[in-house]
């Protein structure tokens, strides 16, 4: 992507769509296309069909999405699938008619069986049942892939699928109720440090392991994946690679007890850290296959631990009013 090059950041006010803003700035792109949800909706047929009309984007991250945890998943269904599939329908047939060079559509690890081997390969897509908590969200990215690799088949578009791993950072979900694991706990453990509470009760046992990515890095493999040459972009494309996807993370998993001691320490919390063992644990392990972007010269820099600092040192900054 050449500096001057339009590029249109769907969703450029969440947790990665800013991460991706942010690298592109630093990187010295100046033209790029940010518009809110309020000044389009993408769900909106006509308006994103104008939209693309008009601006031509020459790439586009595709990072806007209904996006939530288990008891929003469960709550809203309907919308999950809904607003999913109108905003990435309406994104990539208009970046088609538009003659966008190259798309990246991104997903997540939900896509995969809730069964399925360990480490979680790219070609496990569509090899089991998926978790029925998100099923409407991951059926949804899952039609987000095969409209990537249809349009590709049959246009001969460049539109890449990449499904990242748990992320973190600035910018992230805080709020308890809709929150995932990580930014939930820096926010226990910082009110309870406030509060002198004697100890934080955490969920489950403590056994089950997830990979965390900082939601830098996976701008950074973004970029790294916009930018590679035709010969290796295309033939992420082609055939040979089915399905036509990526995953990005950090290929390294921690148990949760590892991961709220770190938090726990991070945050200065000098009370008890107690596992409620009657609540549920959830899959025992998330791991990505890295393989894939590990070939192509790509690794995440962002240690868990200088990750947790940096992040814990926004949310005191950004959330005093504890939002
Ligand atoms: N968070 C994670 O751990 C994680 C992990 C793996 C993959 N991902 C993937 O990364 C992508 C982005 O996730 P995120 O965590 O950055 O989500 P997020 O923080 O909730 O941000 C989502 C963005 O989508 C935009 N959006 C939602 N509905 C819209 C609509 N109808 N019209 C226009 N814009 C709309 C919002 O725009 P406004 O702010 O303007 O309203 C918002 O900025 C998703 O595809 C998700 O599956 C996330």
């Amino acid at each position: 992507m050449d500096k001057q090059a339009k590029i249109y950041v769907a969703g450029h006010r969440g947790l990665v769509g800013s991460a991706i803003v942010r690298r592109l700035l630093a990187e010295g792109h100046d033209n790029l296309l940010l518009v809110t949800s309020r000044e389009l909706d993408l769900r909106n047929q006509a308006a994103v069909t104008d939209f693309f009309k008009r601006e031509k984007p020459e790439y586009v991250f595709l990072a806007a999405a209904k996006v939530g945890g288990i008891e929003a998943n469960n709550s809203f269904p309907a919308e999950f699938i809904h607003d999913n599939l109108m905003i990435q329908s309406n994104i990539i047939h208009n970046a088609y008619l538009s003659g966008t060079r190259r798309l990246l559509f991104l997903g997540s690890t939900c896509i995969y069986p809730r069964l399925a081997p360990q480490p979680l390969k790219e070609e496990y897509l569509l090899t089991g049942p998926l978790e029925p908590t998100n099923e409407p969200y991951a059926i949804a990215k899952i039609a987000g892939i095969t409209m990537c690799r249809s349009y590709n088949r049959q246009f001969g578009t460049a539109f890449l699928a990449a499904m990242p791993t748990n992320l973190y950072g600035p910018n992230d979900n805080f709020d308890l109720e809709k929150s995932h694991v990580l930014p939930a706990l820096i926010r226990k453990f910082h009110e309870a440090k406030d509060r002198n509470a004697e100890k934080v009760i955490v969920w489950g046992t403590g056994e089950p392991k997830r990979e965390f990515l900082h939601v830098d890095d996976l701008a950074d493999a973004t970029l790294f994946l916009m930018n590679l040459p035709d010969d290796a972009y295309l033939s992420l494309l082609a055939s040979h690679f089915s399905p036509a996807l990526i995953n990005i993370g950090a290929g390294e998993e921690v148990s949760i007890r590892e991961l709220a001691l770190l938090v726990k320490n991070v945050a200065g919390f000098a009370g008890e850290l107690i596992f409620d063992r009657t609540k549920p644990d959830g899959t025992p392990r998330k791991l990505c296959d890295v393989t894939r972007i590990h070939d192509l010269g790509w690794r995440h820099r962002i240690g868990l631990e200088e990750g947790l600092r940096e992040t814990y040192r926004w949310y005191v900054e950004n959330m005093k009013t504890g939002a």
